[in-house]
């Protein structure tokens, strides 16, 4: 596969570590330092199907196609204003494509992964023209009350369209079963026959386990997808990461033992937008300039699950 077009999309309020002061035991001075991030943008008028129609037409424009060249849609998603329909489907309708789609949940890593289902596709030949639209409202999952929560998050969309290439040179994905560090259980309806009261809960994170498997995991990805291709440190242009928190970033960074400059960062201006973090960063990368033909890009994501992903891509636009 290879990339085509890139698209993203954010709702219109920033809100600043300053305006959390308001009404949170917080400091924009320890959220700064813990995290990098000095504001996110938060969901006011908008809708998260909004951002993903807008990150996804931008996509397809900048693959220089129409809705009617795709042939596949993959929407990664965790939460959303809808449990059914699936977000892609309500996608699909608004921009009006005709192809199959369906939604994916692996959390933060949900980009990797959706690139490897497609890889997959167009290795079949069941596709030509893929988009996929990640679209995330985490700050709909916290509780505005948990400082250790809260001020993490921000909303947003990224889009890519993919066809066929062989940009891709590998990928790398786990999944190990870890409720425990990260998780929300959401309200369903009562029925009459239900035993005893359901729990359910805004997210709960124990927020250094995942800082430490965060790092641990993501630094162990490279190094074997590097191994495995064979590709020198000194070949890769940019890592492409997680925006979660710039520590993270910073001490992956530290353990490849690499430059600040190939570690490109926006989560200072939209806080951890979960897996649409990765597509937005590269597209504002795309728009500014920043990619040639040719440039190695190892991209690197970590989530819920607890699942980790991670790809070498060559950029070929
Ligand atoms: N403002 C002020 N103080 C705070 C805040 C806040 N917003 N949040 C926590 N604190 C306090 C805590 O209560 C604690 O106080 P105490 O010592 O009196 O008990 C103190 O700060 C230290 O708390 P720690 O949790 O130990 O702080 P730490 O340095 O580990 O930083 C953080 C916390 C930023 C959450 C860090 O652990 C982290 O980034 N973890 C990874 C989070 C992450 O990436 N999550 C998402 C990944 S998956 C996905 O993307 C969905």
């Amino acid at each position: 596969m290879k990339i085509l077009g890139t698209g993203c999309a954010s709702p219109s309020l920033a809100v600043t570590n300053k305006m959390l002061e308001e009404f949170l035991d917080t400091s924009d001075e320890w959220i700064t330092e813990r995290t990098g991030i000095k504001e996110r943008r938060l969901m006011t008028s908008e809708h998260l199907l909004d951002l993903a129609v807008e990150a996804a037409r931008k996509a397809i424009d900048d693959a220089g196609m129409t809705a009617a060249d795709l042939d596949y849609i993959i929407c990664s998603n965790v939460v959303n204003e809808y449990s059914t329909p699936a977000l892609s489907c309500l996608i699909q309708g608004a921009i009006g494509a005709t192809c199959p789609c369906l939604d994916i949940n692996a959390a933060c890593a949900g980009f990797i992964f959706a690139l490897d289902m497609a890889e997959d596709k167009l290795r079949a030949g069941k596709a030509e023209n893929i988009l996929i639209v990640c679209a995330e409202e985490p700050t709909r999952m916290v509780d505005w009350n948990d400082r250790n929560t809260c001020v993490l998050f921000g909303d947003g969309a990224g889009a890519a369209v993919v066809g066929r290439g062989d940009a891709m040179k590998t990928v790398r994905l786990t999944t190990s079963s870890r409720k425990e560090v990260l998780y929300q259980v959401r309200r369903l309806e009562p029925t009459p026959y239900l035993d005893g009261e359901r729990e359910f809960a805004p997210l709960v994170m124990k927020g250094r386990d995942v800082f430490k498997t965060a790092v641990s995991s993501s630094t162990a990805d490279i190094k074997a997808m590097l191994a495995e291709t064979g590709i020198d440190p000194s070949q890769v242009k940019y890592y492409v990461l997680h925006q979660a928190n710039e520590r993270i970033i910073d001490s992956i960074r530290g353990l490849l033992g690499e430059q600040p400059e190939k570690f490109p960062h926006n989560v200072e201006r939209y806080g951890n937008t979960s897996s649409a973090s990765v597509p937005i960063l590269l597209d504002e990368m795309s728009r500014a300039g920043k990619l040639s033909k040719g440039d190695i890009l190892v991209m690197s994501a970590f989530g819920a699950g607890f699942t980790t992903a991670g790809c070498i891509l060559e950029w070929t636009k």
